[in-house]
């Protein structure tokens, strides 16, 4: 095994917002590496217990990252690390509702931090998003020196928080934090809905027969990114020294176009729906977004080996094996249509 793979074992480590879709792979790879004990903190607002892997060495805690009784109780157990992706998501959600995601991803990743310091935990690793910090002036590739000051969303104005604070607490406190950028993750693990991604959403339609809303123009470009991939990228970063006060994308470097995936799902689902385009949101400025991952791959020998079509394959297989359960937990009031971030 690889040393940043066998660095997990026997460690305790704490993954905030570990049942939602990123957190729920990252729990499961890590007790699977071998950790003494994995915590999850998480106040299933959007995550699920069901998607909580089920082995000996996980805790599942469900509490709140803004709550100082919940954070006592996962620091009680002295983590080695801690991956904070909890957080208020994402960019409608957050027009909607300002002051909840300023609440959520401002105050609790603070406190995250503050108990860090307090508690003299090793490392924190710190899930930024690399599709909401750059906003819509930088070059393409996107790369990490680029900084934006008119970003679109209060979503996109906290996750810059979080890396500000990230900045204060390693250079005031020591506090050894590394900021991961993470661009439209896809994979296993996220559950459709109103303010959930295109992916998940496009999947859940098609498999219901539905045509797939395509907001804005159909020759848009993402830099989808597998999950697995994202997972790999987290597990060097808590690993390597040198990634240490350092941002760094983790992306998959490859452009897809909206129209192009929209087309692919509904071939690989067999849907005869077709597409239907709808109105832009405002606050979606971004017409391609594609990310240099060369920094990650130079500190910490990042490199995602997901191929775009097998991972949709593996997504649309992922629904089909857990269909009751994502049925059950999608909601989407009538009329509202695919958020592609
Ligand atoms: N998914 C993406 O494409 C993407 C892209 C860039 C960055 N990110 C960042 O990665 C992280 C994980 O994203 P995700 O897609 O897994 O999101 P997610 O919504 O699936 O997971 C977040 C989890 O945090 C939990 N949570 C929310 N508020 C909480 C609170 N106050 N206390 C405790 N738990 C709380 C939710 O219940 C959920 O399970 C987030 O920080 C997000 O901003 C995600």
């Amino acid at each position: 095994m690889e040393d940043y793979k066998k660095f997990y074992e026997n460690k305790i480590v704490l993954i905030t917002g570990g049942a939602g879709a990123i957190g729920s792979n990252l729990t499961a790879s890590i007790a699977k590496l071998g950790a003494k004990l994995v915590i999850v903190l998480d106040n299933l607002t959007a995550g699920y217990e069901w998607n909580i892997p089920r082995l000996n060495n996980i805790m599942f805690v469900k509490g709140d990252i803004r709550n100082d009784v919940d954070l006592k109780r996962v620091f009680f157990e002295k983590p080695d690390l801690v991956f904070h992706l909890a957080a208020f998501f994402a960019n409608q959600n957050s027009v909607d509702f300002p002051e909840k995601d300023l609440e959520t991803n401002g105050m609790g990743t603070l406190k995250i931090f503050e108990y860090a310091v307090l508690n003299k935990t090793e490392r924190v690793i710190y899930a930024s998003s690399g599709c909401s910090i750059y906003g819509s002036q930088a070059p393409l590739p996107l790369k990490e020196e680029f900084m934006s000051m008119h970003l679109t969303t209060p979503y996109q104005i906290t996750k810059m928080l979080g890396e500000l604070y990230s900045n204060f607490f390693y250079h005031h406190y020591g506090l050894r934090v590394v900021k991961t950028r993470f661009f439209n993750s896809y994979g296993p693990g996220e559950v459709p809905g109103q303010y959930r991604n295109v992916i998940p959403n496009f999947i859940y339609w098609a498999l219901n027969g539905l045509p797939l809303p395509i907001t804005g123009n159909p020759e848009a470009t993402r830099d989808f990114t597998y999950v697995g991939d994202i997972v790999d990228g987290l597990l060097r970063a808590g690993y390597y020294d040198n990634a240490i006060g350092q941002e760094m994308n983790l992306a998959s470097g490859r452009e897809i176009k909206i129209g192009y995936l929209a087309e692919l799902v509904n071939n690989l689902t067999g849907n005869k729906a077709g597409i239907k385009l709808v109105g832009k949101r405002i606050w979606d400025t971004k017409n391609r977004l594609l990310a240099s991952i060369d920094k990650a791959r130079d500190l910490i020998g990042y490199k995602p080996v997901m191929d775009f079509e097998e991972g949709l394959k593996i997504t649309i297989d992922w629904f089909r094996s857990n269909w009751d359960n994502i049925e059950k937990s999608a909601s989407f009031p009538p009329g509202v249509s695919s958020a592609v971030r």
